[in-house]
């Protein structure tokens, strides 16, 4: 059996090697993301294996159809870039993983919340400016007296808002589908809004569908306490950057932590062409002291990298012996 891959960096090829050799399948692998332009390459194969942020649009799916590859198994949760009419309509089945390491994401908040309320960024610029005195006079903000907002309670949200009451800050929760289990300390409010009134910091944990475009926008963006810190490892359209960046230069928010970028798309094609980032929000973004940005990395650690390969090719390798798939994916 054939699989290719795309997308791959160094760590998924180890493993994917790894894996190959135990499970005896042949293997092609592909630094560029999968598209109709570059699916010659997987003829034969019994499904692609990929993980991009760009778009998985009709003319792929028309693709795999012609090469009559019917699987698309995916390494990651987030399936917003899916044209789901286009792999219906041209019969491809999709499988993603919808849990690899959400305590690696949680780790990544962790730490973000805490660069921000510690204002590590604007004391690295003083240090390395040998500006000491200003550095030594930032006071920071100690997380267990927060108050933590969720936003999205469901792998990784839940996991969020876990490590955060165990740190000791106030837990408060928005999901449009709170869990029925829900612990004492995971307080769950009526609506987004009445969370947004209170989040000293705010976490968005909810996927990047059309519906939650600018989930976060102006109006409610100034519905936050003063000061509040936002941190963003969802996907990018959930911000209004725009509106975020005038927040932050109004000094509305303390400051934000950007993982997951509005304009990425736009950001990876430069990078991918050997092109400096351009991107005007971002360069604005990039050059506050009090905004960490990150390339939409906080899912990468080892252990994640390595579910993420066996997950999907556990998935592949179901559907090649009776048709069923472990973690189907619907739009
Ligand atoms: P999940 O499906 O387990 O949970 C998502 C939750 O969001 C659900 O409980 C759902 O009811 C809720 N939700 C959806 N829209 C909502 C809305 N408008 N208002 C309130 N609640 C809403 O997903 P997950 O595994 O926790 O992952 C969440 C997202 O994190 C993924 O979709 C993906 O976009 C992102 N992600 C990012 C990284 C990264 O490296 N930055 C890694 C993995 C996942
Ligand atoms: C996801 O798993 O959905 C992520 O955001 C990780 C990313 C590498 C696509």
């Amino acid at each position: 059996m054939k699989i290719t891959a795309y997308g791959v960096n160094q760590t998924e090829t180890t493993f994917l090697q790894q894996l190959a050799q135990e499970r005896g399948f042949e293997l092609t692998l592909v630094k560029e993301w999968a598209s109709a332009e570059n699916l010659d390459l997987a003829a034969g194969s019994a499904a692609i294996n990929s993980l991009q942020t760009g778009p998985y649009d009709e003319p792929l799916f028309a693709k795999m159809a012609a090469l009559h590859i019917p699987l698309l198994a995916l390494r990651n949760v987030g399936t917003d870039n899916i044209d789901f009419a286009a792999a219906k309509k041209y019969g491809i089945q999709i499988s993603n993983v919808p849990v690899y390491s959400p305590e690696t994401i949680t780790e990544f908040v962790l730490m973000s919340a805490l660069r921000l309320l510690r204002r590590s960024k604007e004391m690295d610029l003083a240090i390395s400016a040998g500006e000491l005195n200003p550095a030594k006079k930032m006071v920071g903000r100690q997380l267990s007296t927060q108050v933590v907002g969720v936003v999205g309670t469901g792998h990784i949200g839940y996991t969020v808002a876990t490590l955060m009451h165990q740190i000791g800050a106030e837990v408060i929760a928005y999901d449009a589908y709170p869990r029925k289990d829900a612990p004492d300390w995971l307080h769950y409010q009526s609506s987004l809004e009445t969370l947004l009134q209170r989040a000293d910091v705010l976490t968005l944990h909810v996927p990047g569908l059309k519906a939650n475009d600018h989930l976060l926008n102006a109006e409610r963006l100034a519905m936050l306490p003063d000061d509040a810190i936002v941190i963003n490892t969802g996907r990018g359209n959930l911000i209004d950057t725009a509106a975020l960046i005038n927040a932050l230069n109004t000094g509305k928010l303390a400051g934000a932590a950007i993982d997951t970028f509005e304009f990425e798309s736009t950001i990876e094609d430069q990078i991918q062409s050997g092109q400096a980032p351009s991107e005007s929000h971002y360069l604005q973004l990039q050059d506050m002291p009090n905004v960490i940005m990150t390339p939409h990395i906080a899912y990468h650690s080892l252990g994640a990298v390595e579910n993420m390969v066996k997950i999907a090719i556990d998935n592949i390798f179901s559907f090649t012996q009776d048709g069923s798939l472990i973690n189907p994916v619907e739009g």
